[in-house]
């Protein structure tokens, strides 16, 4: 296992996870069969990427307070592919303003993130305690693995916290948002292929 990138290393805890979660969702339809999808993209061969150079930003120091919501395994996993990482700050036009310094995110799996995988798009996501990140939509199918604490809320729905291994369903199109707690909310999300 140690001879194993970090990337690859990450990415198959990440996906075990999802894949874990999803297979016991019997009574969900969409959900079990968008997590298990997830995983078995996962599992195809990579494809090279342009990606950014590595970057830092201030609200990273917050990910010390998300590790230590976090499984052992995944902190060692997830610290050794930080360094990595090209974070950044998202303009969204209806966030408030304690956004752009509250939040950052980082591609995983995309044209300028680390690596591509059977047309997955995945980044990270980072919301420092107390901030939002305000509604949207999007046409992909999106399936969240919560790394750390955070609540999410969807259309039709009521606030909600997962916890750390839980997994969040966004059907295509749906107006949904999330949020840091007492905790920072850190995450890795897919968008499924159509
Ligand atoms: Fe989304």
């Amino acid at each position: 296992m140690s001879t194993m990138r970090p990337l690859d290393r990450f990415l198959t805890l990440a996906g075990a996870e999802v894949a874990a979660v999803a297979s016991r969702m019997t009574a969900n339809e969409a959900v079990r069969s968008a997590g298990l999808r997830v995983a078995d993209l996962l599992a195809t061969p990579p494809e090279p990427t342009q990606p950014l150079p590595p970057h830092r930003l201030p609200v990273c120091d917050q990910l010390d307070a998300a590790y230590a919501e976090m499984r052992s395994d995944l902190v060692a996993a997830f610290k050794a592919l930080e360094p990595q990482l090209a974070w950044r700050v998202r303009a969204v036009s209806n966030a408030t303003p304690d956004f752009a310094a509250g939040h950052a995110s980082a591609r995983v799996l995309d044209p300028t993130g680390l690596e591509q995988r059977g047309g997955l798009v995945s980044g990270i996501s980072l919301v420092a305690p107390g901030v939002t990140y305000p509604e949207h939509d999007h046409p992909p199918e999106e399936i969240y693995l919560v790394l750390s604490g955070g609540e999410w809320w969807q259309e039709g729905g009521a606030w909600h916290a997962p916890g750390p291994g839980g997994i969040v369903h966004n059907p295509p199109g749906i107006r949904h948002a999330m949020r840091g707690t007492d905790v920072p909310l850190l995450a890795i999300w897919f968008l499924l292929p159509g």
